[in-house]
């Protein structure tokens, strides 16, 4: 079996990402090698626990060392003040100490409540990912983004607190729900849009395989874990390049506001729906060609994926309202959203010269095919 590491190099916090099945067994091992006091505190949710856990801990015990896991609620809710008190408080009862390694062991939600609560105790301790969902295989668990969610918005209460190990077994992607699974895919198939057509094109021919085929798997989730570990050395905080990241997320967060965070939309989903929303108006601009879009949509329907607004149960707001929910994006800078568009598969840039009415046409006509 192929196991492949990315080195995310960054001055003083390079770090690597182990990819491939089966790399849970190395946390052990590796853990032990980081130094610190022989215990590890865990925090993870019920839903990996209930799965995995026992495989983690007794990885660790082989290793010598000693463990034990907080559980926390499964959701998005999670991501809040509330729970990031009880799991700093429960860090702090572990006695976790500077030298200490705390593990985010699930999904998204895990690893930036972890992550951000390692970043704030004691002035920062170091973190281990180990991502269960594919979503934060290939995006969250990479790159050092960890927080929570405020009443105002996801995400705006956080830190950049990068991890000193990320450990993605993509042998535990078994267990997730064919609709998780395909709203990670989401995050997939933005690498290839917005760096590497050569990418784009491997998944149109494999990616369906990816659920079923662990080869295609390692080299999806290796290659955009490549792609994400290259853009974060050139700009850890998000200063530029970065935001490339963000590609389909803008019109993907309008879509999740307006659906409520609800289980309509799952993020993944958004992203891909955002992707295509972000050529069409490419297109539209003149930026890339009209054959794009279609490629692009193409592409999710191949995947059994929601690809436009009209695969988004129940109602929507009509555009003015989803504009402007796109306009409380923190991504705002100086009352100014910045965009990405692309001019071509696997050639997306940042800007904030995109007109408003064209945006608006855009969501007006994918609103009227939802209605019509
Ligand atoms: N998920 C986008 C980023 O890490 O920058």
């Amino acid at each position: 079996m192929t196991i492949n590491t990315v080195t995310v190099d960054l001055p003083g916090r390079s770090y690597d990402i182990r990819i491939g099945a089966g790399v849970l067994a190395e946390a052990g091992p590796r853990i032990a090698k980081m130094g610190g006091r022989k215990h590890v505190a865990i925090v993870t949710d019920e839903n990996v626990a209930a799965l995995h856990i026992k495989t983690l801990q007794d990885n660790l015990h082989a290793a010598g060392l000693t463990s034990e896991a907080l559980i926390l609620p499964p959701g998005e809710a999670t991501k809040s003040w509330p729970h990031l008190e009880r799991t700093v408080e429960w860090l702090l009862d572990q006695k976790v100490e500077r030298g200490d390694v705390v593990v985010a062991f699930g999904g998204g939600v895990i690893g930036d409540l972890a992550g951000f609560a390692a970043s704030i105790l004691r002035r920062g301790v170091r973190f281990v990912q180990i991502p269960t969902s594919l979503l934060a295989q290939v995006d969250s668990s990479v790159g050092g983004k960890t927080g929570i969610n405020a009443p105002h918005g996801k995400n705006l209460i956080g830190a950049f607190h990068q991890p000193s190990l990320v450990l993605c077994d993509t042998a535990l992607l078994d267990t997730l729900t064919s609709r998780d699974f395909l709203a990670g895919y989401g995050e997939v198939f933005k690498y290839g849009l917005l760096g590497d057509a050569a990418f784009f094109e491997w998944l149109e021919v494999n990616a369906p395989r990816m659920p079923t085929n662990m080869d295609a798997r390692v080299h999806a989730v290796t290659r955009s874990c490549q792609m994400k570990a290259d853009i974060v050395a050139r700009d850890e905080t998000e200063q530029g390049d970065r935001a490339l990241l963000n590609l389909g997320h803008t019109f993907c967060h309008a879509l999740e506001a307006a659906t409520g965070y609800s289980d309509r939309l799952l993020h993944g989903e958004g992203v891909a729906i955002g992707c295509a929303l972000a050529f069409e108006t490419s297109a539209r601009m003149g930026l890339c060609s009209q054959e794009d879009p279609s490629r692009v949509r193409a592409h999710l329907a191949d995947m059994g994926m929601k690809k436009d607004l009209v695969d988004i149960p129940g109602d929507l707001p009509d555009a003015a309202a989803l504009l402007d929910l796109m306009g409380q994006d923190k991504k705002v800078v100086d009352g100014t959203l910045r965009f990405i568009m692309a001019r071509g598969i696997g050639d997306a840039f940042v800007t904030s010269d995109v007109p408003g009415d064209v945006v608006r046409g855009v969501l007006d006509d994918a609103l009227a095919h939802k209605n019509g």
